[in-house]
């Protein structure tokens, strides 16, 4: 079982059933699936998220608490739509464990259980205001004609519930905005409480979780770290070595400390100077761990061998796979230097994967995708190759940065490491659009980059942004500099506000920053005549450009 899961599921294991305090999402493809795992979090309470479809055994593993159904794109009565699996309600009953589907996961519920679900007269999109019926469990015994504004997104509604169920509350329209039976313990939300538009949805999840279903909201950073390092004693055998790459970030910073507190000097950090850093990167980073960290590093210049890999590579995908290759080698090679100074090999890797990673990695649900289908081979997980000889270690795969950030200062870890702006493991390569090699583009960019930060700093707006950084697109654009037409480059300066990654906004820079921040880019940067700003959010965009 997984590390995170522990500590709470095995609470529960070989005692009452149902008591792990685990709430466990069954993600049937909703946007907002991953925020209800983040809003359950913020209540101290240990949530997971796993593809809807999961077998009955594996979620019977994790001997949940509570299980909540997402909501979805689909209809349940579109072919193939994603469901539990057969005898999960049985098991809910027969276990004590609550049920709460949310939108989809209402409607899953009722379809599989005798009612009927429809195409609702009036399809319900947006901010929706309901009302309470009556005395219920949902919303506790005073809730009564109290009245609320929430998120719809649906076409479908249920027109006719399953037997033992009562609605709790309705729009005003007249749709089913709540249900429940409450000695089977089974519940439904056709709003989505999890987003901010629906203003009290968290007071809701909070009244369910921990009145309802008396869940214990005791899940503490402390303990997540206790059982971690519990965890990699267990993992790595008293004389056997690890290897970390560190990036600088935050996620391999914490990844490391932790391990290091885990195993000591067993542990082997290495940093990759891969060519595609940041300005002056390799030196800031390097002289920051020997200071302030106390980890003995070694760096290792490999730009080169990078560079030449990615010569005439235009494919962002391909640039990802190549470089994730040329990280593996370089570790192998690592590990062979080590082994003939420990006489020992080392057998395992940290990787600082955090859960964003792990669930934007897996296919949707519904979609006929298998995990081969790899949205994204760019998140660490994808980008391993399966004969690696190394064993992985990946202390953080459950952790959203936030936490990760929450668990550094447990660790200790200076500010100045848990303060920095995430940065894609393929660095620079996914910020210059195609070829990475071409001229002087990956110059050009740091230099780009560089003001750009710098004047974001001494702003003091740093810690206000999620990420800020530039990309130089493989374009030129007409100019005039200096009485004299150029045909130069172009360059985008993006910076985003975000709480975990997944979704974001774009920041908003007064102009009299924006003015400065380009006249300085086309003063100073020989080769760029023309500043952009990204101002897409994600969705629709991505954080990245490639
Ligand atoms: P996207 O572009 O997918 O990015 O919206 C979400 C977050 O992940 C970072 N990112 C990466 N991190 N390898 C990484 O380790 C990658 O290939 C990669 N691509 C994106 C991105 O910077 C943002 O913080």
């Amino acid at each position: 079982m997984d590390p995170a899961v522990k500590s709470n599921a095995s609470n529960g294991n070989g005692v009452a059933r149902g008591t792990s305090n685990l709430v466990l999402i069954l993600d049937y493809g909703s946007q907002y699936t991953h925020l209800i795992t983040r809003r359950i979090r913020q209540l101290s309470v240990l949530s997971l998220c796993v593809s809807g479809t999961n077998s009955l055994d594996s979620i019977a593993k994790l001997n949940p608490s509570v299980v909540i159904l997402s909501g979805g794109p689909h209809s349940v009565h579109s072919p193939g739509a994603p469901s539990f699996p057969d005898g999960f309600l049985e098991y809910a009953e027969e276990n004590g464990v609550f049920v709460l589907g949310i939108c989809y996961g209402m409607q899953l519920i009722v379809q599989k259980l005798g009612g009927v679900v429809d195409v609702g007269e009036k399809q319900e999109y947006g901010k929706m205001e309901i009302v309470v019926e009556g005395e219920c469990g949902l919303y506790g015994a005073e809730a009564a004609g109290w009245h609320q504004v929430v998120w719809m997104s649906h076409g479908d509604e249920a027109v006719k519930l399953p037997e033992g169920f009562t609605v709790v509350a309705r729009s005003l329209q007249g749709s089913v905005a709540a249900i429940e039976n409450r000695s089977r313990r089974l519940y439904g939300l056709q709003y989505h409480p999890e987003v901010t538009h629906s203003p009290q949805g968290m007071e809701t999840l909070r009244h369910f979780l921990l009145d309802v279903c008396g869940i214990s909201a005791d899940w503490k950073m402390q303990d997540v770290l206790e059982e971690e390092v519990k965890v990699i004693k267990g993992m790595v055998g008293p004389d056997e070595h690890v290897i970390c790459a560190l990036s600088g970030g935050v996620d391999s910073t914490v990844a490391a400390t932790l391990v290091h507190k885990a195993i000591g000097d067993r542990l082997h950090c290495v940093f990759v100077d891969n060519g595609l850093l940041r300005y002056k990167e390799r030196e800031r980073v390097m002289s920051t761990f020997e200071s302030e960290l106390h980890l003995p590093v070694t760096c290792v210049d490999a730009s080169e061998q990078f560079l030449n890999k990615l010569k005439g590579v235009k494919d962002p995908e391909m640039k990802r796979k190549i470089i994730g290759h040329e990280f593996i080698c370089i570790f192998d090679e690592f590990a062979i230097e080590l082994e003939k100074k420990l006489g020992k090999k080392p057998t395992f890797l940290v990787q600082g994967t955090l859960y964003p990673d792990v669930i934007e990695s897996c296919p949707p649900p519904g979609s006929g995708m298998t995990h081969s289908h790899t949205i994204k081979s760019h998140h660490n997980v994808g980008g391993l190759p399966k004969d690696m000889k190394l064993k992985l270690i990946e202390p953080l795969k459950f952790l959203f940065k936030d936490e990760v950030r929450k668990l550094g200062r447990i660790l200790n870890v200076p500010e100045s490491f848990l303060k920095r702006h995430p940065f894609p493991g393929p660095g620079l390569a996914v910020r210059v659009l195609g070829d990475v090699t071409e001229g002087n583009a990956l110059e050009i960019l740091r230099q780009v980059d560089e003001i750009f930060i710098q004047s974001i700093k001494e702003a003091g707006l740093y810690d206000s942004i999620w990420q800020a950084f530039a990309v130089f697109l493989p374009v030129q654009s007409v100019g005039v500099q200096g009485d004299q037409r150029t045909h130069s480059h172009v360059v985008v300066l993006r910076a985003i506000t975000s709480e975990d990654g997944m979704t974001a906004d774009w920041y908003y820079f007064d102009h009299k920053f924006l003015i400065d921040v380009v006249r300085k880019i086309c003063n100073n940067v020989r080769g760029v005549n023309r500043v952009c700003q990204d101002i897409t959010s994600k969705p629709p965009a991505t954080v990245e450009w490639e």
